[in-house]
């Protein structure tokens, strides 16, 4: 099969990543489109894999809040994305579609009868979207899709809640590779630990790119009462989110936690570093459609709170292989923190049954093979 995969950002968000591991090992022959340059191409590029950049002028703007006005005035960018994504996608068996945008204008650009498979990534409600954007979405899905792919069962479900045909969706969980995290050995994280003077501390990481809706401030809530306690921030804002950076920044100053609170920008070490805190915290104060970053805490050997909501409920079980506390209760997420702090003995039971949940249910090898046999039925 030749699959052309379809994606709206050169950034390394959660998506991107994933769709890192399914090019990487698909069986298919693949290219990519992108409507917008980055470190994800020279990434796809180093596999090796064929990249075709498009621009996407204004449509680029199109963002999750958009109104009718912003929507309108992108339609000449998105028909020029249409006529230059349908002089690549002719050739192609099947068009595989890793974000909405780039969904939508797959559904205008394929030939008729072209098979296209969209992978749903985002909840489609009111907390991530505006109305507008999510009724064009579904209103794409149902008509134009062949099959949506959800990455969690609570995405799924909030595609039919806005009206999607959930006969046409599957679930298929992210798979992540615990190869990188066994790599890292007790010397490397020593030696990291001495870098950051977290010697002798007690450190809780929070990976994630920094938008308002992943809360990392209700961290900074937490933990300001908790003096012992270091933070290191992993991550930064990927989709224009500069503002929320800023604020995270002001709340540091304002209670005065310069001394304890790390901000280690967007890293590419990310198992090196979780295997280098004490505690991941997952703080999404919107529900998170699947979250990575959970299950990369969880191969890590690290104890993971996550949010009870979205995603993090399929993956993590409270008080087995993590701990969920309410999202944006920083009171909890702060007893959550003593808890892991004090009982060496419930830590050290959440990080063996996570890691073990983590092998077994989220493997790469599963994702990329399930993926690759489901193109096969739709497009036949
Ligand atoms: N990540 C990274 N470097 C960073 C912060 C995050 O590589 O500095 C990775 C993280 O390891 C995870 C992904 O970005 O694989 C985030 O995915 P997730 O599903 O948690 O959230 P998303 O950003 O897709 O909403
Ligand atoms: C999206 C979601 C995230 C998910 C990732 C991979 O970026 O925000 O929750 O883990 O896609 O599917």
């Amino acid at each position: 099969m030749k699959v052309l995969f379809v994606d709206q950002t050169g950034q390394l968000g959660g998506g991107e990543l994933s769709l890192l591991d399914i090019v990487k090992g698909t069986s298919h022959t693949a290219e990519v489109v992108l409507f917008s340059d980055g470190p994800f191409r020279k990434l796809l590029e180093e596999i090796p894999v064929p990249v075709h950049l498009l621009s996407a002028g204004n449509a680029a703007d199109v963002r999750r809040e958009a109104g009718i006005s912003a929507l309108l005035s992108a339609i000449p960018s998105f028909l020029k994305l249409r006529n230059k994504l349908a002089e690549i996608a002719k050739d192609f068996d099947v068009i595989y579609a890793n974000s909405q945008k780039a969904f939508i204008v797959s559904a205008l650009a394929r030939r008729p009868g072209q098979p296209l498979i969209w992978h749903l990534r985002d909840m489609l409600q009111a907390e991530h979207f505006s109305s507008l954007v999510r009724l064009v979405a579904v209103f794409a899905g149902n008509h134009a899709a062949d099959l949506i792919v959800a990455n969690s069962q609570a995405t799924l479900d909030s595609l039919v809640a806005s009206g999607g045909d959930r006969e046409k969706s599957i679930v298929i969980y992210n798979g992540i590779s615990p190869a990188p995290f066994d790599a890292i050995t007790n010397q490397m994280v020593d030696d990291l630990r001495t870098e950051f003077g977290w010697q002798g501390k007690f450190v809780v990481g929070a990976f994630g790119r920094l938008s308002p809706w992943k809360g990392q401030h209700v961290l900074l809530e937490a933990i300001k009462e908790l003096p012992d306690v270091h933070v290191a921030i992993v991550g930064d804002a990927l989709f224009g989110e500069q503002e929320y950076v800023d604020s995270m920044h002001a709340l540091v100053q304002q209670y005065k936690l310069q001394d304890r609170v790390h901000f280690l920008g967007f890293r590419r070490d990310v198992p090196q570093l979780m295997r280098s805190v004490d505690v991941i915290a997952h703080t999404a104060i919107a529900p998170e459609p699947f979250g990575r970053v959970i299950v990369e805490g969880m191969l890590a050997q690290r104890p993971v709170i996550a949010t009870r909501a979205g995603g993090a409920l399929e993956i993590l079980q409270d008080n087995k292989t993590g701990l969920l506390v309410t999202p944006g209760d920083a009171a909890a997420l702060r007893q959550a923190i003593t808890q892991l702090q004090t009982n060496k003995g419930l830590l050290q039971q959440l990080v063996t049954a996570g890691r073990q949940c983590a092998v077994d249910d989220y493997s790469v090898e599963k994702m990329v093979s399930t993926i690759d046999t489901t193109i096969v039925r739709f497009t036949r």
